[in-house]
């Protein structure tokens, strides 16, 4: 997310800022003799990769394997920055729009209006607003028909209304206006078919579906049924209404979507004392983002759906009133794409923060299934939940998907990472028994293990766990288990507190972090893959030597493809290089990037010419979401929030200056011209 509703406010005042102490120490054992800082910085971000993934000198990591011959290679070129409203792709390939913001799901809903009128009602059974996370689940393994699931992040309501939003006199915002923007929010399932070699929407098939901020769901997990979740609502604390402000995505090695619920605090308001867990989330103290508790008694208001989200205390207990409501929001949330009849369930053992990625690693038959979440603010934590079932591989074709997800996701060990500067790190364990850095337990300062994910960031300061640059996608290297995650930028990384894993204060370019997790998955190895910066940055910015043709800031949408093609895309308002592109979208062969020895080596001046440019957006937008087919001859890429886009189904179509269109955010889908694989040969 960015734009409006951006709220990556640092809320972190734990002083988990290990640096200059830690910097020291490390700088003196490697007996870094440079002048600067950045010199210095520069030679722990490029020396600790091969002396971490590599040598796996402190955990006995294996160098990652060569890929079996022959290696892959990037089959384009990259292409230069654009600053149009309309997308660029690379030579030999075409983009159209697919899904774009309100185009009917069934029949209940009207086509979609250019002047904003569409009601609540088509809203509902139509695309969301603000394309972000989705992945496509092919219907018997097919690379012609599937389901695509799909975030819908946040909303514009200057286009989502004829006339922007409204509020009356006495200062309440029209109830229709309000179940809109509700019902614009949320995920939802859509069926495509591959027909003539082109993609096209399914219409009123049975499959697609729509989750809004209003609809069922079941709460399962550590805090079912907890003092915690329980509303007026569900006195039970079993079921809630509703998710928000979806932003990345996972999947399970069983068929089923995770959405991440991000920026949800911001819905809420809270106008008496809020308790620990929404003051470090950030819920509101005045009004909620839209207003959309100001609807609250309007007669037209059925079971409290506007009155839900004043969280403030009101009743005599937890079950006369919503002061829960913000407590059943911040989780990842699972969606079985393939049975319409079935609730979504948000899977709260995974924590509860403001969720970004949720990319599962590799499954492996008598391991333990774990899943890599980042929180998306300044000065936030990297997270990872462990199965506490060891994966069965008869349980990729289940009957029943969401019991399977019971087993996997509902039982498990969620931690947090602490990155040390010598290269290793640590994943602390958030249970009770776990000591904090202040001398007491988890337990002692949350209670049960429902009270810790409650309160997950306030767990992850009392551990010790190292603040970064804003957390937003992880993805997994199929070819190896590598993990990495988009560090996207950090305006609160003061040069004081640089660290060895977040060396650029202010991180005003991002960075991506790659690990590899030991066996018992308690600890890792860690380098710095490669750092954003505009290619005339500077030493101490363009550590890894970008030029104009692959020169970024911003990284935050990411995934492998099946083949070990590492996709990234950028949210980006940094203005050394939106001088220069639009946001956009880069691949790279991470494992083709290998020293003398074959171990793999972060991006620097000698192979960035193996980052390649490949796609580039209209003005506006940012590039988001990202998955593939299985035969990966079709990509599917999100254009989110663009300004004046798009014109017509064709995705490089600019509109012309001086024309205007209501902006819709859409999926893109890339293909290759001659019908080949994406992206190589
Ligand atoms: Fe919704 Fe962190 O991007
Ligand atoms: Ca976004
Ligand atoms: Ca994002
Ligand atoms: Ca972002």
């Amino acid at each position: 997310m960015s734009r409006e509703s951006g709220d990556n406010l640092d809320r972190n005042s734990s002083g988990n800022l290990p640096m200059a102490s830690v910097m020291d120490a490390y700088l003196s054992r490697r007996s870094v003799m440079r002048g600067s800082l950045g010199a210095a910085i520069a030679l722990i971000a490029g020396a600790g990769l091969t002396g971490c993934l590599g040598s796996g000198a402190n955990q006995g990591t294996p160098a990652p394997a060569r890929p079996a011959t022959p290696r892959p290679r990037l089959g384009f070129q990259s292409i230069p920055g654009s600053r149009t409203d309309g997308c660029a792709v690379a030579a030999g390939y075409s983009a159209y729009v697919l899904a774009p913001w309100g185009t009917p799901l069934n029949s209940k809903a009207s086509p979609w209006k250019a002047d904003g009128s569409n009601t609540s009602t088509d809203q509902a059974n139509a695309m969301g607003m603000h394309h972000d996370g989705m992945h496509f689940f092919p219907i018997g393994g097919s690379s012609d028909d599937g389901l695509l699931a799909i975030n819908f992040e946040y909303i514009d309501p200057a286009a989502l209304h004829p006339n922007g939003p409204t509020t009356s006199a006495n200062g309440k915002r029209p109830a229709e206006e309000v179940r809109k923007e509700i019902n614009a929010h949320g995920a939802g399932v859509v069926r495509l078919r591959k027909l003539n070699g082109r993609w096209q929407m399914v219409d009123n098939d049975p499959l697609n579906r729509r989750f809004t901020t209003a609809s069922l769901m079941e709460i399962a997990g550590p805090l079912r049924g907890s003092e915690h979740v329980k509303t007026r609502f569900s006195p039970t604390g079993t079921q809630c209404r509703g998710t928000n402000n979806n932003c990345g995505n996972g999947y399970t090695p069983w068929g089923t979507y995770l959405t991440c619920e991000e920026n949800w605090p911001g819905i809420f308001v809270n106008k008496g004392t809020r308790p620990a867990d929404q003051v470090r989330i950030g819920v509101a103290t005045s009004s909620g983002q839209y207003g959309w508790e100001s609807a609250a008694g309007d007669r037209s208001e059925a079971n409290d759906e506007f009155a839900r989200f004043d969280i403030t205390p009101r009743g005599a207990s937890a079950t006369e009133d919503y002061r829960n409501e913000a407590s059943t929001y911040g989780y990842i949330v699972e969606i079985d794409p393939y049975d319409a009849r079935t609730r979504a369930v948000k899977r709260t053992a995974l924590g509860r923060f403001r969720h970004e990625g949720c990319c599962p690693g590799l499954a492996v038959a008598g391991k333990p299934l774990v899943w890599y979440m980042g929180d998306d603010s300044n000065n936030e934590y990297l997270y990872k939940f462990v199965s506490d079932a060891v994966w069965d591989p008869a349980d990729a074709n289940p009957s029943d998907r969401l019991a399977t997800g019971a087993k996997y996701l509902d039982h498990g060990k969620l931690y947090v990472a602490r990155f040390d500067a010598d290269g290793t790190g640590h994943w602390l364990l958030l249970a009770p028994g776990t000591a904090t850095t202040g001398g007491s337990t988890l337990g002692a300062l949350y209670g049960d293990l429902a009270g810790i994910i409650l309160n997950t960031r306030g767990a992850g300061d009392a551990v010790g766990a190292t603040p970064m640059d804003r957390p937003e996608w992880t993805a997994v290297n199929p070819l190896n288990g590598d993990a990495y995650v988009t560090l996207t930028n950090n305006s609160e990384r003061t040069p004081a507190k640089v660290d060895a894993a977040n060396p650029r204060g202010p991180n005003r370019h991002g960075h991506i972090i790659r690990w590899h997790d030991s066996d018992d998955q308690r600890s890792f190895t860690w380098d710095i893959f490669v750092f954003g910066a505009n290619a005339d940055g500077g030493a101490d910015i363009n550590r890894s030597g970008l030029t104009e043709l692959n020169q970024f800031a911003s990284p935050d949408g990411m995934s492998f493809d099946s083949r070990g093609v590492l996709w990234f895309e950028t949210d980006n308002s940094e203005s050394s290089v939106t001088r220069y592109t639009n946001d956009q979208l880069l691949a790279v062969i991470p494992t083709d990037l290998v020293d003398a020895n074959g171990r793999q080596v972060p991006i620097d001046a000698r192979n960035q010419a193996d980052l390649r440019r490949f796609f580039v957006g209209p003005n506006g937008c940012e590039v988001t979401g990202i998955t593939f087919t299985p035969d990966n001859k079709t990509l599917f890429v999100n254009i989110q929030h663009p300004a004046n886009w798009p014109r017509s189904d064709i995705a490089t179509d600019a509109t012309p200056t001086g024309s205007r269109v209501r902006p819709r955010s859409s999926t893109v889908v890339i293909q290759r011209n001659d019908g080949g694989e994406i992206g190589i040969g």
